[in-house]
């Protein structure tokens, strides 16, 4: 029997440490459902609140200190406050947020995610991923006259109407709260991997407009798929004259500075972008082949006799986030920080494992790239830390949550200075160093060792 939340220790100890988050939480939740403002950051009994961040650390209202693995939820490939991103936010800042016009800053951002991004032959800022997935998916029905779209079990593509279900729940695609029947039904959920199930469905389905998936997997590879798989995609899409559209949203700028498209040469049709383009300030693009983008063009619109898509948005391609954009992209550029996280990620997996495995406990670390995804085994399969394939499991035994063991276990890293994040896990950037790799380590075992006194391992 595992001990509950009333007498666990590790509750105890959390709520010693962080007197004035829970005093902050209190207030919040007054203004906010549940005290929180995006469904990741909840945590219970409560989470932390930050109030400064530097590199790969960030320290909370009671004064402590932690190794920050949720990176911005991604947003952050150089860390917190780079420098050189900083003066040059703080430079445009003053020269006015906002121009209700055309400006400079605009032109130079796309043009750097031209050079890089090997899809992008022309581009649309958006001010969200979320807003990004959306607009590809209206030009790929405009371009098709199709009505459907393909998406993968648990791959995430923000929270807009069409990508509710089958992310975390709802995967018979029917519609979640709020989201109409009829739309859901335009949304074709398939298994993860599948390329048989791909291909018939295109088979039986003469409505398909396009294909969308995380290229590396659901949720950052939590639920991996081969490059082979994302190249069968790029085939079977073009034999059946359909879009493919890769949600770059986070390995854009992070698998390396070219995304997932550039280092695997696989070009989808569309792409959508967030988090690192911006800098980490808000900011999204939908990019892709000029004939399908005509589609948002006044001139092109009226020489084709098509109807133009609508697309306004008062933050799209807002000075600031550009300047942050423009900063970071250069840097991702020419220092390369994508091999240095990704090497980093190797590390810590690695490191994780062996910590595991010295345990004995019949859990994984995995993951490609920079990220850590923390396999806690609910069904107790018999696993060897050091030789787990996360390719080997279905992606519901990949999301099965023991939640009660996941919850102790991100308190009691908390309590021992380490932020991961709720997958569980870590998004790695090219701050975290040495340092934190081994106070990571530490900070892990003496987290197994918390959740061993409390039974629950
Ligand atoms: C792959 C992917 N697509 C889309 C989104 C939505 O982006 P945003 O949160 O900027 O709306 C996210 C956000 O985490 C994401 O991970």
């Amino acid at each position: 029997m595992s001990i509950g939340l009333s007498n666990s220790r590790i509750i105890a100890a959390y709520k010693e440490r962080t007197k004035r988050s829970a005093e902050l939480i209190a207030d919040a939740r007054k203004s906010f459902p549940s005290g929180i403002t995006h469904d990741s950051r909840y945590l219970k009994p409560y989470g932390i609140y930050i109030e400064k961040a530097m590199g790969a650390r960030k320290w909370d209202i009671d004064g402590n200190e932690y190794i920050d693995y949720f990176g911005g939820h991604g947003a952050l490939m150089l860390g917190h406050n780079p420098p050189e991103v900083s003066k040059a936010v703080h430079e445009a800042y003053d020269e006015g947020t906002h121009f209700g016009a055309n400006h400079p800053r605009e032109v130079r951002w796309a043009q750097i995610v031209q050079e890089l991004v090997p899809s992008a032959a022309r581009v649309r800022f958006t001010s969200s991923g979320t807003e990004a997935t959306h607009m590809a998916l209206r030009l790929a029905r405009a371009f098709t006259g199709k009505d459907k779209l393909i998406r993968y079990r648990t791959n995430f593509h923000g929270w807009h109407d069409h990508m509710t279900s089958g992310f975390s729940s709802h995967f018979d695609g029917k519609a979640t709260p709020g989201v109409l029947p009829g739309l859901a039904e335009k949304i074709v959920l398939l298994p993860p991997g599948d390329v048989e199930a791909t291909k018939e469905t295109l088979e039986r389905d003469p409505d398909i407009a396009a294909i969308i998936l995380e290229p590396t997997g659901g949720l950052f590879g939590k639920v991996p798929v081969t490059t082979q798989f994302v190249s069968e995609l790029r085939d079977i899409t073009t034999k059946n004259d359909i879009l493919l559209i890769f949600d770059e949203v986070v390995t854009g700028f992070r698998v390396s500075p070219t995304g997932f498209q550039g280092r695997h040469d696989i070009i989808p049709d569309l792409t959508t972008l967030a988090k690192i383009l911006a800098g980490g300030l808000p900011g999204g693009a939908v990019v892709g082949r000029e004939d399908i983008l005509a589609a948002l063009d006044f001139d092109a619109a009226r020489r084709t006799d098509r109807e133009k898509i609508q697309h306004q948005g008062t933050f799209n391609a807002n000075p600031v986030s550009a300047a942050a954009g423009i900063s970071t992209l250069n840097i991702v550029r020419h220092t390369n920080p994508c091999d240095i996280a990704n090497d980093y990620g190797n590390r810590l997996r690695t490191l994780l494992n062996s910590v595991l495995k010295e345990e004995s406990i019949p859990w994984a670390a995995y993951g490609e790239y920079s990220a850590l995804h923390l396999f806690t085994n609910p069904d107790n399969y018999s696993i060897d830390p050091e030789n787990f394939k996360a390719n080997e499991y279905r992606y519901d035994q990949l999301i099965k949550q023991n939640g009660d063991v996941i919850q102790k276990l991100r308190l009691a890293m908390i309590i021992n200075g380490v932020d991961f994040n709720g997958w569980p896990g870590a998004i790695i950037s090219a701050a975290h160093t040495e340092r934190e790799l081994t106070d990571t380590a530490s900070a892990f075992r003496e987290s197994l060792s918390m959740l061993k006194n409390e039974q629950l391992i």
